[in-house]
């Protein structure tokens, strides 16, 4: 039976647990995206903490692709050796590091990018979004510029990619009917809005090799009327491992207010019951693909971590908000204080994020 403190590995990736560190924008790297000591030291308290798998904040892979203040960027060679120190660090600890590689298409901040963001197809949401369509050449300089960012994350030693594709950002947002209304090969039937994906992953893999990881996040549901949902999640899913995917993080929601559910719920997860947002398709995606599932979204205790992981519903146990607050969640776990994560999904985190003070946890002395 598998167990939460297995060792595993993801392609050439040797872990030490099943416990994944979930992409999380941290508004902490220097205002050119590159890395600093604040993050590294941040990372190594993820580490320390025993996480197994730290997957980066998403990093902007080029400038039309930037969405929050000082997020990470991987657009420039100038950028690789800022990470160097970072991933020593974890390593140093015995864990693994992946970067995720991102572009946040129509949800980009103009004012940030100092151009219109674009999409799939141009849309508009009053007081949510504005994008144009992407040109035909547009999407073969997004191929080029997922590739190169893949091959600096592994020239500063990133053990592999996260490929971002969920939550509503550019290749999320292809995949979405939705946001795509494209009439030529990369929109229109699922196959087709999921081409950009798998001409990025083939990009990737072509250039890196077999034994490079490359993982994914996708959405299992966009919760949008006319949006993306469960069973495109198994088609997708499929496709990507013909394709050769590594493993496959799912997630749901954006953060557009037309979305009924944003990927980070607020509200307070006080049972068993309430926790494991995906649950029904990581149910559905079990039965259908066998790449390795990363599950995330409203994990909050040891006993369904464990659960999830027994009755191989998930082969890895994904979390953001509680090692936000409690870095050494793990490590606390481990050692046998098995209560719940003390985290209580307000997404007051944001707060000091968005207002470029980098995130902290601020009921740290609230409870
Ligand atoms: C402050 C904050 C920043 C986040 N940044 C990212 C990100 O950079 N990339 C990503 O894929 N998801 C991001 N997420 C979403 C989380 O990775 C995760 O999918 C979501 O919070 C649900 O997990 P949780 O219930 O364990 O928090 C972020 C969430 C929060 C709260």
């Amino acid at each position: 039976m598998k167990k939460l403190f297995d060792k595993t590995k993801i392609n050439q990736m040797e872990l030490k647990n099943r416990f994944v560190r979930s992409a999380t924008w941290e508004g902490l790297a220097n205002p050119d995206g590159s890395c600093n000591q604040e993050l590294a030291e941040l990372m190594l308290e993820l580490a320390k903490g025993q996480v197994g798998l730290i997957i980066t904040s998403h990093a902007y892979i080029n400038q039309t692709g930037q969405v929050g203040i000082r997020q990470l960027g991987i657009y420039s060679d100038q950028l690789i050796s800022s990470y160097i120190k970072i991933v020593e660090k974890v390593h140093s600890e015995g864990s693994k590091i992946i970067m995720q590689i991102a572009h946040a298409g129509g949800r980009a901040s103009a004012q940030l990018i100092k151009s219109q963001p674009f999409g799939p197809s141009s849309l508009e949401i009053k007081d949510c979004m504005m994008c144009r369509e992407m040109a035909k050449n547009e999407i073969f300089q997004t191929i080029g510029d997922f590739k190169n960012a893949a091959v600096r994350a592994k020239k500063a030693g990133f053990d592999g990619v996260q490929i971002h594709a969920a939550h509503g950002y550019l290749l999320s947002e292809f995949l979405s009917p939705f946001f795509n209304e494209r009439k030529d090969e990369y929109g229109g039937s699922i196959e087709n809005r999921t081409r950009l994906i798998l001409e990025i992953l083939q990009a990737i893999r072509s250039e890196l090799g077999k034994q490079f990881a490359i993982l994914v996040k996708i959405n299992s549901d966009d919760f949008i009327e006319g949006g993306f949902t469960q069973s495109e999640m198994v088609q997708v899913s499929a496709m990507l491992e013909s394709a050769g995917i590594d493993a496959v993080e799912l997630s749901g929601g954006t953060s557009l207010k037309i979305s009924n559910c944003s990927s980070s719920r607020v509200g307070e997860i006080d049972s068993k019951e309430e926790e494991v947002y995906y649950r029904d398709a990581a149910k559905l995606y079990k039965e259908k693909i066998s790449v390795p599932l990363i599950l995330v979204g409203g994990i909050r205790s040891y006993r369904v971590a464990k659960e999830l992981i027994e009755k191989d519903l998930a082969d890895y146990i994904s979390l953001c908000r509680p090692l936000i607050r409690e870095p050494n969640l793990i490590k606390r776990w481990q050692e046998g204080d098995i209560k719940r994560a003390t985290c209580i999904s307000c997404n007051e985190c944001f707060v000091p994020t968005r207002a470029g003070k980098g995130i902290y946890c601020v009921m740290e002395n609230q409870r």
